[in-house]
């Protein structure tokens, strides 16, 4: 069975390209190698048997005791065996032991972050600072997702 654990430097490529290979068919936002390198220490994967990253997950600390789910991946061939709500699951124990009081998900996949805990959200609850981040976005302005929350 795959198990979870925080990603190492040998993981940057496999999840630069899981991310990669999601972008085509899913609302995953596309991240550079270099974005993945800068921000290693935020992801978690998920790692099968023989040793092949299947899934990763990143907490992205956003602003005072806010952080956010970002680039939550299982590929294909491993869904529907709770790695993705394991890897989310990871995610908000590593929030909780740093403080923070909220987390946040942007998504099109509300049911999924029901089952995690998260609550969608009037946009207007997240800070400015989320919102001025879109603009960078290849999606922006015609996104369909919805912020969703879970205070801690
Ligand atoms: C979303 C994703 C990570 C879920 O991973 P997973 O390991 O298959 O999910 P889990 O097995 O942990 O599912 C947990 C629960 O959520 C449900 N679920 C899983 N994927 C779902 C989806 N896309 N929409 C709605 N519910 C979903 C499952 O049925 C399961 O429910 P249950 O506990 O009642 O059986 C995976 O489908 C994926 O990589 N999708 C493409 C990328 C994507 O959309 N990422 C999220 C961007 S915000």
């Amino acid at each position: 069975m795959p198990y979870i654990r925080k990603a190492m430097m040998k993981d940057a490529k496999d999840i630069h390209s899981i991310i990669k290979e999601s972008t085509k068919d899913a609302m995953v936002l596309p991240r550079s190698l270099s974005s993945v390198y800068s921000h290693l220490r935020d992801f978690f994967v998920a790692e099968a048997d023989d040793g092949k990253v299947v899934g990763c997950c990143a907490l992205s600390i956003t602003w005072d005791c806010l952080a956010e789910v970002r680039s939550l991946v299982v590929i294909p061939t491993q869904r529907g065996t709770n790695l993705g709500g394991q890897m989310v699951e990871a995610c908000v124990a590593e929030a909780r032991e740093l403080g923070v009081c909220e987390v946040f998900v942007l998504t099109n996949i509300e049911d999924f972050f029901s089952k995690q805990g998260f609550v969608a959200t009037d946009k207007n609850i997240l800070p400015q600072k989320v919102w001025a981040d879109c603009i960078n976005c290849p999606l922006f302005p015609d996104c369909d997702e919805i912020p969703m929350v879970m205070k801690l």
